[in-house]
């Protein structure tokens, strides 16, 4: 699902150059599930972006599905992401003025999909059934908990029923506790829905759930 090879990132600040991610390799077959730790600014949301198509690497290979990131202009790479990827962010980026379903429909908007609108209003309402929110269809964000928040960002995050799924410190401010039930929710994902994983978190109990765990340590990863 993921190949990445002799990936290096820099970025000019400043104070000249600095090498944030060097020589990175990486492998993750579909369906997989891996987590990513490593202490702040070591580069772990730099690798996710590079991964989610939201950034560039300085050289490097990186592809996805068989599909190689370097060649695709920048209207094939939107489309690909559209496509194929799902993302769950740490501040999950709800529309503050749209209902649950609405935010969950919102990566509908773009593309040209085959499939109807009342369709996917209705795989919408399935998705949301099924990550416990259906008695919060038309709340809207501000009247969620932070749970409830991100099990609706990850509705979004699949109703275009992406092959890969990224997450970046998706308990984010939520108690440590979370990290269980987060996990409960990717396991459903990744069993229910067939999506390969790949999370960044701080949280343990979260990491320690996913197939693999990685330490991102001076621009190398280290499984372990
Ligand atoms: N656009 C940019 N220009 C210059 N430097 C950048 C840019 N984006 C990130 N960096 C630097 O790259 C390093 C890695 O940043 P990154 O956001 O990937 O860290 P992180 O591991 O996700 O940290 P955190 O756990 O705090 O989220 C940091 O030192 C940061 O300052
Ligand atoms: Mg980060």
């Amino acid at each position: 699902m993921i190949e990445i090879q002799n990936l290096v990132k820099r970025y000019s600040g400043p104070a000249g150059d600095i090498t944030v991610l060097d020589e990175l390799e990486l492998k993750v077959l579909k369906g997989d599930s891996i987590a990513i730790v490593g202490p702040s600014g070591c580069g772990k949301t730099t690798l996710l972006n590079i991964l989610g198509t939201l950034d560039i690497p300085s050289s490097g290979s990186v592809s996805i599905s068989g599909k190689s990131l370097e060649g695709m202009d920048a209207d094939e790479r939107a489309r690909f992401r559209n496509h194929t990827l799902g993302f769950v962010f740490q501040q999950h980026f709800l529309l503050p003025q749209c209902s649950v379903l609405e935010n969950v429909l919102i990566p509908r908007l773009a593309g040209d999909w085959e499939e109807g609108e009342d369709e996917t209003r209705e795989r919408a309402r399935k998705l949301i059934q099924e990550l416990g929110l259906e008695h919060r269809l038309d709340h809207m964000p501000f009247q969620l908990s932070g749970g409830e928040r991100l099990r609706a960002a990850v509705a979004r995050a699949l109703i275009n029923q992406p092959a890969l799924v990224l997450a970046d410190e998706p308990t984010g401010s939520l108690d440590p506790s979370m990290g269980d039930q987060v996990a409960d929710l990717f396991a459903q994902l990744n069993n229910q829905h067939d999506v390969t994983l790949v999370t960044v978190t701080h949280n343990m109990a979260l990491a320690n759930r996913m197939g693999r765990v990685y330490s991102l340590e001076n621009g190398k990863l280290r499984q372990g």
